[in-house]
C-alpha cells in the first residue's frame, strides 16, 4: 500500500491510498481523479496516462523499459528527466509518499 498524491495541472491536490499490485494509473483510474486518461488501459499503447513525477522520485522509481521510452515520444511535453507512464509504474510499499503531477493535456 502506497498513499499517492495526484496533482492536476491546476495545482489541485488528490491524495489516495493504492494498493501494492495495482499500476499508478490503475489508482488514479479506481479513485476518479480526473487528468490521467489511459486510453489504451495500460497496455503501453497510447500514452495518455503521462505524467510528470515530482523531482525527489524522479531517480527513485524502476528504470523505464524501451517500450515506455518510446512511447513517451507520442506524450505531450514529455520531459526526459520526470515523465513517465503511469501504467507502467506498478506500485509497492517503497511508492509510499510518491507525488506525481500531470500534464496541462494528455495527447
Ligand atoms: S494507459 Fe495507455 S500507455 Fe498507459
Amino acid at each position: 500500500m502506497a498513499k499517492i498524491t495526484y496533482v492536476e495541472h491546476n495545482g489541485t491536490e488528490h491524495t489516495v491510498e493504492v494498493a501494492n499490485g495495482l499500476t499508478v494509473m490503475e489508482g488514479a483510474r479506481d479513485n476518479n481523479i480526473p487528468g490521467i486518461e489511459a486510453d489504451c488501459g495500460g497496455a503501453c499503447a497510447c500514452s495518455t496516462c503521462h505524467v510528470y513525477v515530482h523531482p525527489d522520485w524522479a531517480d527513485k522509481l524502476p528504470a523505464k523499459d524501451d517500450m515506455e521510452e518510446d512511447m513517451l515520444d507520442f506524450a505531450y511535453e514529455p520531459d526526459p528527466a520526470r515523465s513517465r507512464l503511469t501504467c507502467q509504474i506498478k506500485v509497492t510499499d517503497a511508492l509510499d509518499g510518491l507525488v506525481v503531477q500531470m500534464p496541462e493535456k494528455q495527447i
